[in-house]
């Protein structure tokens, strides 16, 4: 175990905001957790990823917890299902690389997405028709009431569109583990419209042939973290009502003119998600700067720290000012995607 008090967060958030937390705990295994003396550590008690979808908007006066279980367990290496468990700790996509080296399908359209295991269950990413929900089978936790280990199957894991029960419940329970259900027989998810297009005369040969598509498609679109902080996509993109859409519509002919295309997706219970990309760009934003911070050029989803040196207060600025063109012109209100705390 790791134990660091007034410790700098700045290297551990991928939008490189300068904040410091009261103390930093890293943990190796369950045992250490068991073992933890929790009454003794700062309140409140956070755990954190690699900081990949977290915007620090000040230091934080508690203790930021961080997994170092870095254990891939493979279960069963059979003909057909092949259950993983992964520890919280291990980085996603190193994750992903290695199940699509053995040629398992399942995780290959979450490639290159930044962060841990452990937050990545929580978020429920997603990514070009896929969620992790989708393919965890259960998760393992330490519940910090109750300082006990528990399991949660998939169905009680509640996901929604980044979405979870974890989410839910304020940080009441550590993710450990997340049982990852894999197969060595091909399922492939080539309809978002990028990937139907490259695959469009040839199907892919195994799993790493849909994992290089996805990684080239991400680096045509997405800041590098290692280049330009930011925290992935800002916002979330909004699920509105038919009759929600329909004033979209009205709104945007009567503005962009008749013939006006507005990208969206029905969803399964009739309401239809707009993507929050294209209604920014409407507002004239894409490219907006606001001190150090700016809306990125190439896909205005994702904030920037353009300059390197943007505060928190820019980057807050500037989902404000995003927010308010969005509800201004359209009537539709975004929600951040990317966490807050300070
Ligand atoms: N669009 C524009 N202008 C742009 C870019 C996009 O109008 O400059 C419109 C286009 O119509 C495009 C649509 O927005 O078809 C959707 O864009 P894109 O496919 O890039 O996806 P997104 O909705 O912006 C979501 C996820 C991403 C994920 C991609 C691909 C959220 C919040 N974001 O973005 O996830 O990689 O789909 O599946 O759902 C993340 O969570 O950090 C993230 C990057």
């Amino acid at each position: 175990m790791i134990k660091v008090e007034n410790f700098d967060l700045t290297p551990l958030n991928t939008f490189r905001m300068k904040a410091r937390c009261a103390c930093f705990v890293e943990y190796g295994s369950v045992a250490e957790l068991e073992a933890m003396d929790w009454d003794s550590l700062p309140k409140p008690i956070r755990h954190i990823g690699e900081g990949s979808n977290l915007l620090l908007t000040g230091d934080f006066r508690g203790t930021i917890l961080h997994s170092g279980i870095k254990t891939i367990k493979y279960l069963d290496m059979g003909l057909g299902d092949v259950p993983v468990m992964v520890g919280s700790g291990v980085h996603w996509d190193d994750f992903v690389e290695q199940v699509c080296g053995y040629g398992l399908w399942g995780a290959e359209n979450l490639s290159l997405i930044p962060g841990e295991t452990g937050a990545a269950a929580v978020q429920n990413i997603g990514a070009y028709g896929v969620e992790i929900g989708d393919i965890i089978s259960g998760v393992t936790c330490y519940d910090l009431h109750a300082r006990k280990r528990v399991k949660f199957s998939r169905e009680e894991c509640g996901y929604g569109y980044r979405d979870s029960f974890f989410k839910q419940t304020g940080g009441r329970f550590i993710v450990t583990g997340v049982l990852i259900r894999l197969s060595r027989i091909p399922r492939m998810r080539l309809e978002y419209k990028g990937l139907k297009e490259i695959f469009a005369d040839k199907a892919p040969a195994g799993p790493m042939d849909v994992r290089r598509a996805v990684i080239d498609i991400r680096r045509s679109k997405l800041p590098d973290p290692a280049e330009l902080g930011s925290a992935g996509s800002f916002f979330k993109n909004p699920v509105v009502s038919a009759a929600d859409f329909a004033r979209i519509i009205d709104i945007s002919k009567r503005d962009f003119g008749e013939d006006v295309h507005i990208p969206h997706f029905v969803q399964p219970d009739g309401c239809i998600k707009v993507p929050a990309a294209w209604m920014i760009e409407r507002c004239g934003l894409k490219g907006a700067v606001q001190g150090g911070a700016a809306v990125y050029e190439k896909q205005p989803l994702v904030i920037v720290n353009a300059s390197g040196s943007a505060s928190a207060d820019d980057v807050l600025a500037l989902e404000q000012r995003v927010i308010d063109a969005v509800r201004d012109r359209f009537g539709v209100t975004l929600s951040p995607e990317v966490e807050h705390l300070g």
